[in-house]
């Protein structure tokens, strides 16, 4: 099996789960009991916070855990609306964010907020002078993505957060679920960012676990209520085993951060050097450093998605239409569409994403199957 679908999610590295095993296994008090159970279930779980702010250059105070990447996008843009809501409802974002960004800026609108979609250039990117161009005073949210889940376009942080610096009362917040792991901290965690989020299950974690970053000082409305856990900002029962689980996953991933980087360029490479032969082929990430590692984004003209997809499944090789969470829906890629890229090519496109664990000699059997699957389109494409 060639797995190329890591951007969808990842495979729990057997350490990780053997964390969250043992965690469920012998740690299973609740955090928050007073009793002897209690208290090494809290232990752990702000040793997994200590960890994990360690990681990525934080305070333990600003990390919060979350359920995945979609609670952390609607937490941070719904709790910032609701926090400064009295300072004003406009928000800027940008026409390439995942759907969790998008439908919960969507939900906003229809509660009253306005929301400014900015568009993007030909490889997939926000112009900063466009954000410095649509904040008002009335503005109180900025989100815009680290990297593009469909074609993994790195968008400017630095530079907006630059523009930003003038706006201080602003929320600036960047998606960053596809960016960790890829050498892009410097880019996340600019200065001039106030919110983060992540995903666990992109890392090597369990599903169902994620954290964002919250700068200190910088307020948030709760949107679940209840008992008061992680410091009164999101209440339930914590996921112990899954925030340690992630923490170990975490450290993982950052210890073999620059090797596996320079590994997923060296596939994304051969691979993208392979499909630039063949004149029906359409690349749509870049190999500048505009792009993360570990996407590649392409289309086969005249041929559907999924019936790409489908093709390299036969040969047990997984990659997928542009993202997961569309793909079923066969939903229109919704970056390519911000690209302008017409909706006939937009059709055809599929995207490989690429995992530490992924090697050259799988680059050349994906090659080698290209060509086998190509061959028979042929008829449909000539
Ligand atoms: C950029 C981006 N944001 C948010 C999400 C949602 O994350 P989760 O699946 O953990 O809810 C994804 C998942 O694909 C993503 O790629």
């Amino acid at each position: 099996m060639i797995y190329f679908d890591n951007s969808a999610t990842t495979r729990v590295w057997p350490d990780v789960l053997a964390t969250y095993d043992q965690v469920t296994e012998k740690i299973w008090g609740n955090p928050s009991s007073l009793h002897r159970l209690g208290e090494p279930a809290w232990n752990l779980l702000e040793q997994s916070r200590r960890q994990i702010a360690d990681l990525i250059g934080a305070k333990p105070g600003e990390v919060f855990f979350t359920s995945g990447g979609s609670e952390g996008d609607n937490w941070v843009i719904k709790g910032t609306a609701l926090a400064k809501r009295k300072f004003g409802k406009h928000i800027i974002t940008s026409g390439v964010e995942h759907a969790a960004v998008r439908n919960a800026m969507a939900q906003l609108a229809g509660l009253g907020f306005e929301i400014t979609t900015l568009p993007v250039d030909e490889e997939g990117r926000v112009k900063p002078a466009d954000v410095k161009a649509a904040l008002r005073a009335d503005t109180i949210l900025v989100s815009i993505m680290a990297v593009n889940n469909e074609i993994g376009a790195i968008q400017p942080i630095k530079e907006i957060g630059e523009i930003l610096k003038d706006y201080p009362r602003v929320h600036f917040m960047v998606d960053a679920v596809q960016a960790i792991g890829k050498g892009l901290d410097d880019l996340v965690f600019s200065d001039r960012v106030d919110f983060a989020t992540f995903s666990g299950h992109k890392f090597h974690a369990p599903r169902g676990t994620g954290f964002i970053y919250a700068k200190q000082g910088r307020r948030l409305e709760p949107l679940i209520n209840g008992g008061g856990q992680e410091r009164g900002q999101r209440s339930g029962t914590e996921n112990v085993a899954g925030a340690a689980a992630m923490a170990r996953a975490l450290r993982k991933v950052k210890e073999g951060e620059a090797e596996s980087v320079k590994r997923e360029q060296a596939v994304r490479q051969s691979i993208a050097d392979h499909l630039r032969q063949f004149d029906h082929v359409h690349l749509f990430s870049g190999l500048n450093d505009h792009f993360a590692s570990h996407v590649l984004c392409f289309a086969i003209e005249g041929v559907r998605g999924e019936t790409i997809v489908h093709a390299f499944e036969e040969r047990d090789i997984y990659i997928s239409t542009t993202s997961a969470c569309s793909s079923k829906k066969q939903a229109e890629a919704s970056t390519l569409a911000a690209m302008k890229v017409p909706a006939t090519v937009a059709e055809s496109a599929v995207r490989i994403s690429l995992g530490d664990q992924n090697t050259l000699a799988e680059a050349a059997a994906f090659n080698q199957a290209f060509d086998e699957i190509y061959a028979g389109f042929k008829k449909i494409i000539d």
